[in-house]
């Protein structure tokens, strides 16, 4: 069973500046919780118990936010202010661990996954990028569920993808496959991988998406892989190596995917998500008709 998953959240998030100044990108909300919390929760409904946050010392909100606030919730309980203390206590589940450890340099994402490998050692783990938010919203089990299930089917390391415009191709991880591409939900195995290709060389316009499955080996690989596009070393190229030793395989998703790692994508999850509020959402929706009957 696969119940360790990676966080890197080192990164200064210059793409959300300045609202990512003095708070870490990470803990920007979405309508009324930090777009931190969508991610980790995400991991929990797959089944993932260990949550190692790969980080900064710039970064201490974010652990803060999963850590109990005992003298808040001494104030609320005395206010009797049951419901929030309630939602407060169940921001990860009691069986849940939250684990911290420093990337000392921005040298790539690869990098900061390798940053993880005293902790999770030789074991099969999930990386979820915190960038990427997954509505799953209507689905009975969420794609990281499906991912895991499929590498547990096949042993092969799986990498989220999904259908980009073919000019923005170069923003992305891009996979190539041998048959049809996958059906949403459906995994087929990778014939190439490469990070960042320029438009008229990608040989797909499957991107990656943040979320991936990976074996215990590819620490070594990572620990082994130069650094490659804008100079980092990149998390692509490690999995490359793994599919020419072991294969691996793309997953396309089912949920919708928001970019959370740009200003536009905030904006566009806050709507998507605000609308389907259970408590906000009927005067959301209201807010919207208004706004839009005024342009
Ligand atoms: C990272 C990955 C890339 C992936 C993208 C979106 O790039 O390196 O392969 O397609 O996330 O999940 P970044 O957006 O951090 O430059």
């Amino acid at each position: 069973m696969i119940r360790k998953a990676v966080l890197p959240v080192a990164g200064f998030g210059t793409r959300c500046l300045p609202a990512s100044k003095a708070i870490p990108k990470e803990m920007i909300t979405i309508v009324d919780k930090p777009v931190i919390q969508y991610v980790v929760t995400e991991a929990v409904k797959a089944g993932i118990k260990e949550i190692i946050l790969v980080t900064h010392s710039s970064k201490s909100a974010i652990e803060n936010h999963f850590d109990k606030h005992f003298e808040l919730e001494n104030q609320l309980e005395a206010k009797g202010k049951d419901e929030l203390l309630d939602e407060l206590r169940n921001i990860i589940p009691d069986d849940v661990n939250i684990i911290s450890v420093r990337q000392p340099e921005a040298l790539g994402l690869g990098h900061a996954i390798l940053c993880a490998r005293p902790i999770v050692g030789n074991d099969p783990f999930a990386v979820l990028l915190p960038d990427v938010l997954i509505d799953d919203d209507g689905l009975e089990t969420n794609d990281l569920a499906g991912m895991i299930e499929a590498y547990e089917k096949s042993g092969l390391a799986q990498i989220m993808v999904e259908t980009v415009p073919h000019e923005l191709t170069y923003k992305y991880g891009i996979v190539a496959l041998e048959g049809d591409e996958p059906a949403a939900g459906q995994s087929a195995p990778l014939t190439g991988m490469v990070e960042k290709p320029k438009v008229e060389e990608a040989p797909s316009t499957l991107a990656v998406i943040g979320r991936y499955l990976l074996p215990g080996e590819i620490f070594p690989i990572l620990a082994e892989t130069k650094p490659g596009a804008g100079n980092e070393i990149q998390l692509t190229d490690a999995i490359e190596t793994l599919r020419q030793k072991r294969g691996a395989a793309a997953y396309r998703m089912k949920g919708q995917t928001y970019d959370c790692g740009s200003q536009l994508g905030y904006l566009e999850a806050t709507l998507a998500l605000g609308r389907k509020h259970p408590k906000l959402g009927e005067g959301f929706r209201q807010l919207i008709q208004q706004y839009a009957a005024e342009d």
